[in-house]
């Protein structure tokens, strides 16, 4: 089994590793979908590689071009490896009321970043989030799947800090 944190992973071992988490699909859900196959993929190696979608298309007996329609459809899918860390900015409704907006901006200032993404060096990534589920808390972030809630440009600058450099 391939360590799925190595970013230098080869392309046959994340073909192999993909056919087998394909076929432990099928075993726990024997209607597969190219969907199902996609977050399968994605659910365990937190990404979906190239050589995944050839498996899967492969597997589902679609085309590559079908394959890749419905993962590029769907905006949650990410075919890069991800950073070690990322931070998660709701700007939902009730967040957006509460503050959200300068949390974000004071988050991607510090990040150096203009909107969503991976910093350079991939240490840390910022999403946007229409709701982390949490909106009698917010303005709300989540660090590496960790909630933060009633968040100010301070608190949330101070979460990432600790995040970034761990005392
Ligand atoms: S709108 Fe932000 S947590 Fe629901």
């Amino acid at each position: 089994m391939i360590d799925i944190n190595n970013k230098g992973n080869s392309s046959s071992d994340l073909r192999e590793v993909t056919r087998a988490l394909l076929q432990e699909h099928e075993n726990v859900a024997p209607r597969t979908t190219v969907l199902s196959c996609l977050l399968e993929v994605q659910e365990n190696l937190h990404y979906v590689p190239e050589e995944a979608i050839v498996e899967v298309a492969k597997y589902t007996g679609h085309s590559i071009n079908d394959v890749w329609g419905v993962a590029s459809f769907y905006t949650n899918f990410r075919f890069t490896p991800p950073p070690q860390h990322m931070v998660e900015v709701c700007w939902g409704p009730t967040c957006h009321l509460l503050g959200a907006m300068d949390v974000l901006v004071a988050i991607q200032t510090k990040l150096g970043l203009e909107g969503e993404g991976d910093v350079p060096d991939g240490v840390i990534g910022l999403k946007y989030n229409t709701c982390l589920g949490a909106c009698s808390q917010g303005p709300v972030i989540s660090v590496d799947e960790k909630i933060t809630g009633v968040v100010t440009v301070e608190t949330a600058l101070s979460v990432l800090e600790e995040t970034l450099n761990p005392s």
